[in-house]
């Protein structure tokens, strides 16, 4: 058989690298081999490629321009949790919180579904940066994918093309990231608009520092330089190097008499971190400003100044789209007016998009995610729960001026929250480092659409990295302690629940903007203005030390709901703590046995010793 011409351009001189894309291509066996620059031309041609054979919708020219409408297959609509592996050499190395083969068998079991696995398509190359071009914090990833769904989203989450390929020169290295949908095309046979394949592996080589995923199409199993390499494998390379790779959002804080701070905060999938990165305060709320640096995920080091220093390495948001409005997240909207991918909103009669909540009244028929008719009374969703639209961070009309600064932000507090609609109070700071890493590592929160799976069920999910810790759990919380003893200014830890609802089920919290009455507290104990009281959990506010303005009518017993530590309540959650911590016994930091014994009998001290009695909540 004819080799598959390279067709490599001159400035592709990374041997490394031709030497991965000429094996791929031998056991591929796609038509052709396509080297991405990363231009406007290129992005335009694959998008109306993608029109022509109908993976694409154009959107209105007027409402939403150069916008796309994608729709998934059904079956590919989310991660695939119980698909993922960390395949490292030894087992115990990945930890009981992770799938794992040995890579000898995984590889073997690989090598079989890619043969031939890309016929009758086009392999892409796509070299990226995380991190800004020619940072020293920056790495270099390329995948290969025969998706251009893929190549047109990666183009705006990363920095993507020529000048990332430039920078290899002949012998830097990079994270090789190997992707395919899994559906070959026999000669003559008329591809679908989605494809991809009901076998789905999204496997990860720490050692190697590789990633290799098929079957899957759709946003963190295909979107390579995300969850695989920005997560996973970033946070094993940061074990071993001494920084930390989160799944959190990075905001700035600035106070009217022009104070910035910024913090960072780690909320589980779907459990508003954009929201939060982008929240607009309270008018009432004068000259408090929040700017925004990234909404996923932070890389983390320390600086000589002592303090941990954080970067968004993306470039783009892989936002959820349901309940995103103009009221819930103005930022978010307008960062959408253009230049965006949405994939499973549903279609509107004049080419614009729609999902769930975007405005009070849905409109009276629309195109649902699956091309299906909709009205509001079919009792169907119009947009799938996971829905998502990919949008260039440059366009957040509150993206922070530094938000590409290499050196990163200086880091003055760490928030967890999960959605919990019982138990955990609206917020508390927790007593010290040591107490705050076990604060992370035990959040609980309850499942989303983020991932395929059964909803709503509270799981522990660690620091928000359950499904994107690239190691063992427990050497994971050993780092955090370590890295928190280095550090001479150490963030404060806060947690939070924005979830909490009363027995009704309704939220107690109105969320949103008003959480910014929440950050004014935890900026003001990082500066050690804002009051306290003692509590099983550590520091909570008093009514009177939240900012009630424009939300005077939110009552002191309304408060004590929100924040109310219930004895029981809590002796079962300290219990359900131990599902977790017993699973990783081997390794469990020795610190987080005494803290949980600590909180339990703190339980048992007499309710006037700290906030569950509702006068030291209050001044009055
Ligand atoms: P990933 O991109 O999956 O990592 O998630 P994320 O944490 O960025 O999630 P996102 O901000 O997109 O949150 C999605 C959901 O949380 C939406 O349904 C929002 O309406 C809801 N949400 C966000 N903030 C709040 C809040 O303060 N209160 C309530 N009740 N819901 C919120
Ligand atoms: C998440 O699930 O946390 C996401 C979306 O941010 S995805 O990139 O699909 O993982
Ligand atoms: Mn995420």
């Amino acid at each position: 058989m004819e080799p598959i011409p390279l067709n490599a351009p001159a400035y592709v001189r990374n041997r490394k690298l031709l030497q991965w894309v000429k094996e791929t291509a031998e056991l591929c066996l796609p038509d052709s081999v396509y080297w991405c620059d990363g231009s406007q031309e290129e992005y335009d041609r694959l998008c109306g490629e993608m029109v022509n054979s109908g993976t694409f919708i154009r959107l209105s020219e007027q409402k939403r321009p150069n916008s796309y409408l994608c729709r998934s297959d059904p079956s590919d609509v989310a991660r695939v949790e119980d698909r993922t592996f960390i395949c490292s050499i030894r087992k115990q190395d990945a930890g009981p919180t992770n799938n794992w083969v040995a890579p000898r068998e995984m590889k073997s079991t690989l090598k079989k579904l890619f043969s031939g696995c890309m016929k009758g398509r086009t392999m892409y190359v796509i070299p990226f940066s995380m991190g800004p071009l020619g940072s020293h914090i920056s790495h270099i990833g390329v995948e290969i994918s025969d998706s251009p769904y893929v190549v047109t989203n990666m183009r705006i989450m990363t920095r993507m093309g020529r000048a990332a390929m430039e920078l290899l020169g002949e012998e830097s290295d990079f994270v090789p990231c190997l992707h395919s949908v899994g559906a070959p095309l026999e000669p003559g046979q008329q591809d679908v608009p989605w494809p991809c394949n009901d076998t789905k592996y999204i496997v990860h080589f720490p050692e190697e520092r590789s990633i290799v995923s098929f079957g899957s199409g759709y946003g963190g199993n295909a979107l390579l330089g995300k969850k695989c390499f920005a997560l996973r494998i970033a946070s094993s390379m940061a074990r071993d190097e001494g920084w930390l790779a989160e799944h959190m959002l990075i905001l700035g804080v600035e106070s009217p008499e022009g104070e910035k701070d910024y913090v960072a905060a780690a909320f589980p999938s779907a459990c508003g971190k954009t929201n939060f990165a982008m929240m607009i305060p309270p008018t009432e709320m004068e000259g408090w400003k929040i700017t925004t640096i990234g909404d996923d995920i932070a890389w983390i080091k320390p600086g000589k100044d002592g303090r941990l220093h954080a970067i968004n390495p993306e470039y783009g948001f892989f936002g959820v789209a349901p309940g995103t409005s103009v009221k819930s997240n103005p930022n978010a909207m307008a960062t959408l007016y253009a230049n965006c991918i949405f994939t499973n909103v549903a279609l509107t009669p004049d080419g614009d998009v729609w999902w769930e909540d975007m405005t009070k009244e849905a409109p009276p028929s629309l195109i649902d995610w699956q091309g299906k008719p909709w009205t509001p009374d079919c009792g169907r969703p119009a947009a799938h729960p996971n829905a998502r639209f990919t949008s260039p961070a440059s366009q957040c009309p509150s993206i922070d001026p530094g938000w590409e600064n290499p050196e990163g932000v200086p880091i003055s507090a760490f928030i967890f929250g999960g959605r919990r609609g019982d138990t955990i109070p609206l917020v508390y700071q927790s007593a010290n480092w040591y107490y705050g890493v076990y604060l992370a590592a035990t959040m609980g929160s309850e499942k989303t659409a983020a991932a395929a799976g059964k909803i709503g069920d509270v799981r522990r999910d660690p620091f928000a990295m359950l499904p994107f810790c690239g190691y063992h759990m427990g050497d994971y919380f050993n780092h955090w302690l370590q890295m928190g003893r280095t550090l001479s200014e150490p963030p404060r830890i806060f947690g939070v629940n924005w979830f909490r609802k009363d027995e009704n089920g309704k939220f107690l919290w109105p969320g949103f903007g008003d959480n910014m009455r929440v950050l004014k507290w935890i900026i003001g104990r990082v500066h050690g203005r804002s009051a306290a009281v003692e509590s099983p959990l550590g520091w909570m506010p008093k009514y009177e030390s939240l900012d009630w303005r424009g939300l005077e009518d939110f009552t002191f017993e309304q408060f004590t709901k929100l924040m109310s530590v219930d004895r029981e309540a809590w002796k079962q959650e300290l219990f359900s703590h131990e599902e977790l911590l017993e699973k990783l016994y081997d390794k469990l930091p020795k610190e987080f046995n005494h803290i949980r014994e600590l909180m339990l009998s703190t339980l048992w001290m007499s309710p006037e010793h700290w906030a569950l009695a509702p006068e030291r909540y209050s001044e009055q």
